[in-house]
């Protein structure tokens, strides 16, 4: 008999959010319990995404238009579906991926443009699934932006934008909440790392199989 599929949960949240901290920390809680769990990213997650990955996140802010960008990141997406996410879960491994396709839907889909009908489209026709868990990472947008810049990656593209950008983006998640209740939880992520941890945890238990 194959093995029951993994869990699939996406971390989500503006830039600066403490996402890929509490990725991490959701991944080590994971193994103590015994589970298997994959951590992955995106954009990236698989050699070919990770080079789209250069593309999107580097340069110029207006280096790319709203519309290209919606292609660009669902390529890599569906690249990292077919080597990373999907094996993975078909072998029973549980999935954490820093960002998904809500990521898609509130930064290209309503604060770039007002493009979310083509990003649903296009995210119909190449990938068709969604996370069976969401956390997104509520936060004050000037702290996220201070952290996510503090730290100076050479990743800024996103951040370049400027503040406004990320207010609209936090409105964007809190309103993707509400869209989507059932699969997503909105986690005040003010709170230190570690209560932020220990309530992420919580969820997850809570939605084990
Ligand atoms: P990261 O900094 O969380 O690794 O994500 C890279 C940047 O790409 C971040 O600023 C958010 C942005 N992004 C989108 O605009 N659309 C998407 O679909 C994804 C996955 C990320």
């Amino acid at each position: 008999m194959p093995p029951a599929r993994g869990l699939f949960i996406s971390l989500e949240g503006i830039d600066g959010s403490g996402k890929s901290t509490q990725a991490r920390r959701l991944a080590e809680a994971l193994r103590a319990l015994g589970r298997d769990t994959v951590l992955t990213r995106e954009p990236g997650g698989a050699s070919g995404a990770e080079e789209i990955r250069r593309l999107l996140v580097e340069g110029d802010p207006d280096r790319w238009s709203p519309e290209t960008e919606i292609l660009l990141f669902t390529a890599a997406r569906r690249d990292h579906l077919e080597r990373t996410i999907r094996p993975a879960l078909e072998a029973g491994r549980d999935v954490i991926t820093d960002r998904f396709a809500d990521s898609t839907r509130v930064y290209q889909g309503a604060t770039r443009g007002d493009l979310r009908a083509l990003v649903d489209q296009i995210h119909s026709a190449a990938i068709g699934m969604e996370p069976d868990l969401t956390l997104i990472l509520d936060m004050d947008p000037e702290t996220a932006l201070a952290r996510g810049l503090a730290r100076d990656s050479g990743e800024d593209r996103f951040e370049d934008f400027g503040l406004p950008f990320q207010q609209k983006l936090r409105a964007g998640f809190q309103a993707l909440a509400r869209e989507y209740a059932d699969r997503c939880h909105l986690i005040d992520a003010n709170a230190g790392p570690d209560q932020v941890a220990s309530n992420i945890a919580d969820i997850v238990r809570r939605n084990l199989p």
